[in-house]
């Protein structure tokens, strides 16, 4: 399933992910919540860390966690920094004390999850009062290419529904918006996809 797909492309995961979709999402992301220096963020299903290493350049000490310990490989290579940490460990169960955190970011992760509304009440567990969690996501699509190809187990989402989810794990000022970004990919049968991007904050 999804975290075979991931052991596998770790190594290149930086270059497919760059065919994907672009520093634009990040930039979203980071304007959504507003990124404070000196603050403790956590990146969940961090990959081999595109949101980390933003957040680290803006002086944001990182928690990165993904269950694939390839990825983990690939980001601990690429991340010297003593503003950063990281841990092996899934989404459903962060091993972080509730209430600690400033903000969660998770990018393109909420598609692979069993139970994404389980997800995000996890997540949100761990924000502390006035925390905010940042979801950038796939909207509702039909190539189900991606789930062939990509293990993806969800073929995006509606935006009320995310919308919905934030609201029921407790979070205020919910907001889903347009990232103005899509996110593209190509199957082994040359099929295009074309997919806009969500970015879904909300605070605790
Ligand atoms: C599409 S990649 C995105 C990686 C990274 N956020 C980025 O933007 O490049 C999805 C990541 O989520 C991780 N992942 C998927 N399901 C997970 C779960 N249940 N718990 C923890 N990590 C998970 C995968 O291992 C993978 O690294």
């Amino acid at each position: 399933m999804s975290k075979e797909y991931f052991e596998t492309v770790a190594q290149e995961w930086d270059t497919l992910r760059e065919g994907f979709f672009s520093q634009a999402v990040r930039e979203k992301a980071f304007a959504k919540a507003g990124i404070c220096p000196g603050t403790v963020a956590v990146d969940v299903g961090s990959g081999t860390g595109f949101i980390t290493e933003g957040l680290v350049s803006e002086g944001v000490y990182v928690i990165a966690v993904d269950e694939s310990e390839s990825m983990i490989r690939e980001l601990k290579k690429k991340i010297q920094s003593s503003e950063f940490g990281c841990c092996i460990a899934e989404v459903e169960a962060l091993p972080i004390t509730s209430g600690s955190t400033f903000y969660v970011f998770s990018n393109m992760v909420l598609h692979h999850v069993e139970n994404p509304p389980s997800a995000i009440k996890e997540m949100a567990r761990i924000l502390r009062p006035g925390g905010i969690l940042v979801i950038t996501d796939l909207d509702e699509h039909q190539f189900e290419f991606l789930r062939e190809e990509h293990s993806d187990r969800w073929m995006g989402f509606k935006r009320e529904h995310v919308k919905a989810w934030f609201e029921q794990a407790g979070l205020t000022n919910v907001d889903v918006d347009c990232v103005g970004e899509d996110c593209c990919s190509t199957s082994r049968s040359h099929e295009q996809a074309q997919i806009s991007i969500f970015v879904a904050s909300g605070s605790r």
